[in-house]
């Protein structure tokens, strides 16, 4: 079988910008897997700094995660009448509406030379391909690179241009979907689906994301030809996330049940709980593309986390989060593996008796 050098078991903690802190990070390296420390909102100077924090709880190997991809451009006057929308949500919040539209502040290459002298393990990345010295930089500096695909042609694309794994993303995941080859309705694959397919298309590791709640769907997709699940939900309740308190309650509460994928709070598809906001949003003309709309909605998405005002805030979660459970990491992923093991061995157990049977 396929590994990669670097995991003891085949759990990847997926990066989740929002909710990962270095000590989950660290949990979860520490315990066989792999911890990913997503910095795509980062300064150069915070991504030093949260990289030795998680040095300093691991001396195990971890991947460093950024947004790769060109920032659409956007006329002054749509960045205005998408910053104008966003004025009642500001009166709701009794924060102020700033003069100017908030800019992206924040620059890929700056970003990716504080990963690369920081040089961590693994270099994982998602919403298309970095530019060719990005992959050489990594692959001089002997940093394994993962690159983040919605369907078996993006994976294609990301084997051809030289990474060393694709972790392929269904339907069904939490957050930000990285497709960047088809729009979001081409690219819409439910993860059952979609790993056979990557399999089959590339020679490189795949790992599987998207609704991996358990044990029994790391089973299903080492099954379907996965080197590692990569999990991202079900940590999101356990004792490192960083997860608000307000974040926290409705992801154990019944709103999980309505997640849905939506571009008002970022400008891109990101996979989450339905609220106020999304459902008066969705279909305005005025959002503004990535990341544009990340910028502009932050200061309201930080208001409302601090009053504890879920209808204004984006929560990001996948759709098996209600097999979430609020443990420590490290417990988690020794309960993914053994519930693995034995979903596995329950299959198999399946498989021969009806073979006797035949
Ligand atoms: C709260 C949250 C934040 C996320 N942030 C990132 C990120 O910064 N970078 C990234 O590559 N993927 C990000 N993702 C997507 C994950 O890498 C992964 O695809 C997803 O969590 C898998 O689906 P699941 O949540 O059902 O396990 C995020 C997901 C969540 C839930």
């Amino acid at each position: 079988m396929r590994t990669m050098p670097f995991l003891d078991l085949p759990i990847v903690a997926a990066p989740m910008a929002g909710a990962t802190t270095p000590r989950l990070v660290a949990a979860v390296s520490n315990a066989g897997g792999l911890g990913s420390l997503p910095v795509g909102y980062e300064t150069p100077a915070a991504i030093h700094a949260l990289i030795a924090q998680v040095r300093g709880l691991t001396a195990r190997p971890f991947a460093v995660n950024l947004f790769v991809g060109t920032s659409v451009a956007v006329t002054a006057a749509e960045l205005e009448r998408a910053h104008e929308r966003l004025r009642p949500y500001r009166a709701a919040l009794g924060i102020p509406h700033p003069a100017q539209p908030p800019a992206n502040a924040l620059n890929f290459d700056e970003q990716f030379a504080a990963v690369l002298q920081a040089r961590p393990a693994v270099f994982s990345f998602t919403f298309g391909i970095p530019e060719p010295w990005v992959l050489d930089a990594c692959r001089s500096a002997g940093i394994f690179t993962i690159g983040t695909a919605k369907t078996a042609d993006e994976a294609v694309a990301l084997e051809r241009a030289g990474v060393d794994a694709v972790c392929v993303q269904g339907y069904e995941a939490g957050g930000h979907h990285g497709s960047f080859l088809a729009p979001i309705e081409d690219s819409s694959i439910g993860t059952l689906a979609l790993v056979p397919l990557a399999v089959d298309a590339v020679s490189i590791p795949v790992l599987a994301a998207g609704g991996i709640g358990d044990g029994r769907a790391v089973a299903a997709v080492l099954a379907l030809g996965a080197t590692a699940a990569q999990v991202g939900s079900a940590l999101l309740l356990c004792e490192e996330s960083g997860a608000s308190p307000v974040y926290r309650r409705v992801l154990a509460s019944d709103a999980v049940k309505r997640t849905t994928l939506t571009r008002v709070f970022s400008g891109r598809h990101a996979r989450g709980v339905r609220n106020r906001f999304i459902d008066e949003m969705s279909g305005a003309a005025e959002i503004a593309p990535y990341p544009h709309q990340h910028w502009l909605t932050r200061d309201v998405r930080s208001a409302a986390a601090a009053q504890e005002r879920p209808e204004y805030l984006s929560m990001w979660t996948g759709q098996a989060v209600a097999l979430a459970k609020p443990l420590p990491a490290a417990a988690i992923v020794a309960a993914l593996v053994a519930d693995a093991r034995a979903a596995a061995a329950a299959a198999s157990g399946i498989l021969v008796r009806t073979g006797q049977r035949a």
